[in-house]
């Protein structure tokens, strides 16, 4: 594995995460060294009252957090750690429907009743937007016991809820938000990004270091408003419950320093955004766009990360799947997601301005090719997501629970009802979830997925397990 990882390493460009992009910004030294454990002098993560307390307040006071924690399990562990704390108020939960695994996982083992509400949705280039906050008023007005409303935003594509108005409407309906800003730990460091939903009045919001900081993997931070301080001491037992009883202090002082770099970097990071900017600007690629806010994309101005670099193409000649191949094999750089119709890169502060202009050149090439080589501007594939809640038989849990299932091909699966999760690795968002029955649209989306080689947990040699 050693050997793979440092061929893998030397040889590819990355263009996904983690944002120190394999070593390029490297903030430690001696990492065996400092891999120790809860001794007398270095504190403990899940009692804190020494150095650990003292790099959680500093965080807290740099994102204008209540109280911020490190989290060594990933975004995944805060995500389940929130569940399990607000699963203790009486009622249910609003869930946009765009939400990574680790919300429905946390749904599942705490049995919490669900609605979903479903974000703007672009047909043409098959991925979710925003989600409005009218759509989540007409839910919380449909469903008077809803505690609690999950959001994601940015997405991975990097689109921006609009979380002000949202969070108000929320409290004036007596519920909490939870946001789930994997994709956004940087946001805070620059004026020129969209807000963090923790300036904004969300209640908790969930952060991945790993994904956008110069972080190592498994980072990540939650961050608490005071308006949720009554619910503090049940979320640290539930931290201590999700994460391991032996964090890597390697992690943790990486969170620390990931965050020091960007504190203490704020005009360098403006101006790499500036340069970016005039860099896409400049550069532009024929046969697609960049996702910007400029009102490309379904038509309306958007709340966008413009360091989420999001190509959208519009000429069919070639998929999203393509050209991240071919990145790969002819250019040596690796992207973090494909669709149909569109890539994403992951670009931190560790990549120069002249790597982001390798890649769009790369992409231009991959286009420029494929375009000669047919001859005609074709129209592109249709990849669809599901809109609409799909017919629910049973709630997810019980779902889970039923002990009597068949294992058939999915392509002979329509009308059956799901067992399990059905979930596309990335972007992580399920297709399907347990509980629900299987529409021809999800068929067509998994063969689609299945041609392109795409990963799909719940999958297994073209089979899934559905209940009798
Ligand atoms: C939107 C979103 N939320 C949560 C997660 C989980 O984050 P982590 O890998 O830090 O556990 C991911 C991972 O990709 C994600 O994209």
């Amino acid at each position: 594995m050693y050997d793979e990882l440092k061929k893998y390493t030397n040889d590819i460009q990355s263009f996904h995460m983690p944002g120190h992009k394999n070593g390029k910004l490297q903030l430690m030294h001696d990492l065996y060294a400092l891999d120790v454990t809860e001794v007398p002098g270095t504190d403990d993560l899940h009692h804190p009252s020494g150095m650990i307390k003292e790099v959680q307040d500093r965080i807290g006071r740099i994102y204008q957090s209540y109280q911020s924690y490190l989290l060594i399990n990933g975004s995944t562990s805060g995500i389940l750690a929130t569940l399990a704390t607000v699963a203790r108020r009486k009622g249910s939960v609003l869930v946009s429907r765009n939400c990574h695994k680790a919300v429905y996982n946390g749904i599942l083992i705490n049995r919490l009743e669900a609605h979903y509400v479903y974000p703007n949705y672009d047909e043409k280039y098959g991925f979710y937007g925003e989600v409005e906050a009218q759509a989540i008023e007409v839910m919380l007005k449909k469903h008077p016991d809803i505690h609690t409303v999950v959001l994601t935003s940015p997405t991975y594509e990097g689109i921006v809820s609009d979380i002000q108005k949202i969070s108000q409407i929320v409290h004036a309906h007596g519920a909490i938000l939870l946001v789930d800003e994997a994709h956004g730990a940087h946001l805070t460091f620059s004026h020129l990004l969209p807000q963090s939903a923790i300036e904004l009045g969300a209640d908790y919001v969930i952060q991945s270091t790993h994904k956008t900081l110069p972080c190592l993997t498994q980072t990540a931070l939650l961050h608490m408003s005071p308006s949720v301080k009554v619910d503090q001491d049940v979320l640290e037992e539930n931290l201590a419950i999700f994460q391991s009883s032996s964090p890597s202090y390697i992690l943790m002082a990486s969170i620390e320093k990931g965050i020091d770099f960007m504190e203490t970097h704020r005009k360098e990071f403006e101006q790499w955004i500036i340069a970016l900017r005039d860099l896409l600007e400049k550069h532009p690629i024929q046969g697609g766009q960049w996702l910007n806010d400029d009102g490309t994309f379904y038509q309306q101005r958007l709340s966008h990360d413009i360091t989420r670099l999001t190509f959208l193409i519009d000429d069919g000649c070639i998929s999203g799947y393509d050209i991240s191949e071919k990145l790969r094999k002819e250019h040596h750089m690796q992207v973090e997601l494909a669709g149909e119709r569109h890539i994403v890169a992951i670009i931190s502060m560790a990549d120069s301005i002249k790597d982001i202009q390798r890649l769009i050149d790369g992409i231009r090439e991959c286009l420029a090719k494929e375009r000669k080589k047919e001859g005609v501007v074709k129209e592109a594939k249709k990849y669809l997501l599901p809109t609409n809640q799909p017919e629910q038989s049973m709630s997810m849990h019980m779902a889970k629970q039923q002990m009597t299932w068949d294992t058939i091909l999915y392509t002979e699966a329509l009308g059956r009802t799901a067992k399990d999760m059905i979930i596309p690795y990335p972007p992580g968002i399920p297709l399907i979830l347990p509980g629900e029955k299987i529409t021809q649209e999800i068929v067509n989306n998994l063969e689609s997925l299945d041609k392109h080689g795409q990963e799909i947990y719940g999958i297994i040699k073209g089979e899934i397990r559905v209940l009798r």
